[in-house]
């Protein structure tokens, strides 16, 4: 939550957020009388409160069919998927969705690319304005705020979808691979500046990721999914400290025995002939 004009809800004790019972979604067949496609199934999971989780698992698996059925842009075939209580139905705005490609307007600066989702808000100018400008200040993009995406870097466009996705003021986060096109090093640095920038906010954040080290380094917990059609196949309570620290978690001896862990639970030991 974060402290802008109003206070923000005082949370009760550690109340689940986020609540997934027994979703599967299925896709019309792919040919003409063929059946159809079972994306996931038994999906049942629940979130809390400024709690993070990554989920892993082999590409294909579902794991995008997941977090669109949280953003309200796919509804499950079966079962629930519930925000506070509250079945999701459609797109809602507690909600923010950043994806591996940024989608900056390449015709806005940054700062008008972050007041992008407030516009639709009619909210004032000068009050937009203000707050576009703290979350660029929050998520260290304000010297680039006049830039066009063109004229920054990988990570510096990262940087500002995050401040666009944090610019609604959601209280769910759904992070679907965002550091996954960028190089090993610039990873590290958005890796700290995200997790820094989460755990200051509270927010409840669900990440995709591919990396097994990215997902031991930022979440609290681990689910990990089968290949498709996807469920959930392990779960992996991380128990280290720091959470707003990756790059010391990894030097931590539990995080190596966690990859180790992920890397046999996903069988990638007996899939390196891919
Ligand atoms: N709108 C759709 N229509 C038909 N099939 C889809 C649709 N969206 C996803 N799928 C299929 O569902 C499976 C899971 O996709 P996705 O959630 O994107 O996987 P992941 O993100 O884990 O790589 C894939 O086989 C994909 O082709
Ligand atoms: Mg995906």
């Amino acid at each position: 939550m974060f402290l802008y004009e109003q206070d923000p809800p005082v949370p009760s004790a550690k109340s689940n957020v986020l609540r997934f019972l027994d979703v599967a979604r299925r896709f019309p067949g792919r040919t003409a009388g063929a059946p159809p496609f079972t994306a996931v199934r038994d999906l049942s999971f629940e979130v809390n409160e400024s709690e993070f989780v990554s989920i892993v698992g082999p590409s294909g698996c579902g794991k995008s069919t997941l977090l669109n059925m949280i953003a309200g842009l796919d509804r499950p075939s079966e079962g629930t998927v519930s925000l506070h209580g509250v079945e999701v139905v459609g797109p809602n705005s507690s909600v923010g969705f950043m994806l591996q490609k940024d989608l900056l307007l390449p015709w806005r600066t940054v700062l008008h690319n972050v007041e992008f989702g407030l516009e639709a808000r009619n909210m004032e100018a000068g009050a937009r304005r203000e707050r576009a400008l703290q979350e660029l200040k929050r998520c260290r993009i304000t010297e680039f705020a006049d830039r066009y995406p063109y004229q920054i870097s990988g990570g510096q466009r990262q940087r500002a979808a995050l401040a666009r996705t944090l610019a609604i003021d959601p209280d769910v986060v759904l992070l679907d691979e965002p550091f996954s096109a960028l190089d090993a090093q610039t990873k590290l640095i958005l890796q700290k500046s995200f997790a820094g920038t989460i755990a200051v906010a509270g927010l409840t954040t669900l990440l995709i990721t591919h990396d097994l080290s990215e997902a031991v380094a930022m979440s609290d917990r681990i689910l990990v999914m089968s290949d498709g059609p996807g469920r959930i196949v392990d779960e992996i309570e991380v128990g280290l400290p720091d959470r707003d620290n990756p790059i010391a978690r990894l030097a931590m001896p539990r995080a190596t025995e966690i990859v180790k862990h992920l890397f046999h639970a996903l069988h990638i030991d007996n899939r390196l002939d891919a």
